[in-house]
């Protein structure tokens, strides 16, 4: 069944949660793909379901154990993907995947955050050991990084935060986003249209250590050329099939992939707050849209060819 507008009465918060008038939710392939069920076991929890898990608002009823939050704390939030809420005007969040964010952050860059900004950093930090203190991330050198499908939701966040962490980036995306992508970081841009693009090869003729796997549909034998003797692959879209793959390899070679499931973390959310109060991590927003038009935000995401983030806003 497709997306329809309904009505459905205002959530009541649970003990433990806080109810949000949203002011901005923010759209990820996984809010689609939950609805199509190609994310099985991953299903709605309950129907009608209102998809979507990342958003933005003010604090207008707290649960009875919330501690940490309170009424008119302007904050972002993840929501539960079985739950969804955030294409609708309340949403009820959890407070450990609640954070607050101040004015310098508008609703629309914090909604933006959560899956997207969550899952490239979950990547760096807990899989490519980078961290951003200034260090190298391990081994004295910059760690060579690829990310592909740099111009999209996960890919323009992995690109700033790989140069957070000293990495040297390499990036793909459609030619019309090469200087997008450099501004924001990338120090060498492939247009994954050209054949150097597809085959993944650095300019400077790096291999990479790390590649964060933004894109669908590139080989294994294609990372292999370009992989360091110990390189991995983070792969941001896993399948069964990629699973059994990763497993696989893990037997026979030092070259590494490594399947991601987002694991949100309250205080990376926060982390990510307050690098975008300070300046530090930029939202590209690709769109907005109305509550009323959602419907178009949803198409767009299926489509598959936004520039950074699509916004829906009540
Ligand atoms: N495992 C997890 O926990 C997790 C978390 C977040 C996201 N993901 C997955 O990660 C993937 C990316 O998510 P997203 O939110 O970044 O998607 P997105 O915003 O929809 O990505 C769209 C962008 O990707 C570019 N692109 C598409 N194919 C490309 C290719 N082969 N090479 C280079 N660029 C390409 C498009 O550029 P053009 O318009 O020029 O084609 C567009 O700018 C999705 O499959 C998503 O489900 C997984």
């Amino acid at each position: 069944m497709s997306a329809q507008h309904v009505e459905v009465p205002i959530p009541a918060p649970k003990e433990k949660q806080v109810l949000i008038k949203v002011e901005a939710t923010s759209l990820n392939p996984i809010d689609w793909k939950t609805q199509k069920g190609i994310l099985w076991p991953i299903l709605p929890g309950k129907f009608p379901h209102i998809p979507s898990t990342d958003v933005a608002g003010k604090i207008v009823e707290v649960g009875a154990e919330v501690k940490t939050l309170k009424e008119g704390d302007n904050v972002v939030a993840k929501l539960t993907n079985t739950d969804g809420g955030g294409l609708a005007e309340f949403a009820v969040a959890e407070e450990r995947l609640t954070v607050v964010r101040t004015p310098e952050v508008s609703a629309a860059e914090g909604a933006s955050l959560p899956v997207a900004a969550l899952s490239a950093h979950q990547a760096l930090t807990q899989l490519a050991a980078i961290n951003f203190h200034g260090s190298t991330g391990g081994g004295g050198q910059p760690k060579n990084i690829l990310v592909t499908a740099a111009s999209g939701g996960v890919g323009h966040y992995a690109v700033q935060l790989a140069k957070l962490g000293n990495a040297h980036v390499t990036a793909t995306c459609g030619a019309r986003n090469i200087d997008l992508v450099r501004s924001l970081g990338a120090d060498e841009v492939l247009d994954y249209r050209t054949p150097e693009g597809a085959a993944l090869k650095s300019p400077s003729g790096r291999k990479y250590d790390v590649v964060l796997n933004c894109a669908i549909g590139i080989s294994w034998s294609t990372f292999d050329a370009n992989l360091t003797k110990e390189g991995m692959v983070i792969d941001f879209t896993p399948t069964p099939f990629s699973m059994m793959v990763s497993a696989m390899r893990k037997l026979v070679s030092k070259k590494q992939l490594i399947p991601l499931i987002l694991k949100p973390k309250r205080q990376h959310l926060d982390y990510l707050v307050n690098l975008v109060k300070n300046g530090k991590l930029k939202t590209v927003i690709d769109s907005k849209y109305s509550l009323s038009k959602a419907e178009f935000a949803w198409e767009k995401s299926i489509d598959g060819h936004a520039t950074g983030k699509i916004i829906v806003e009540p």
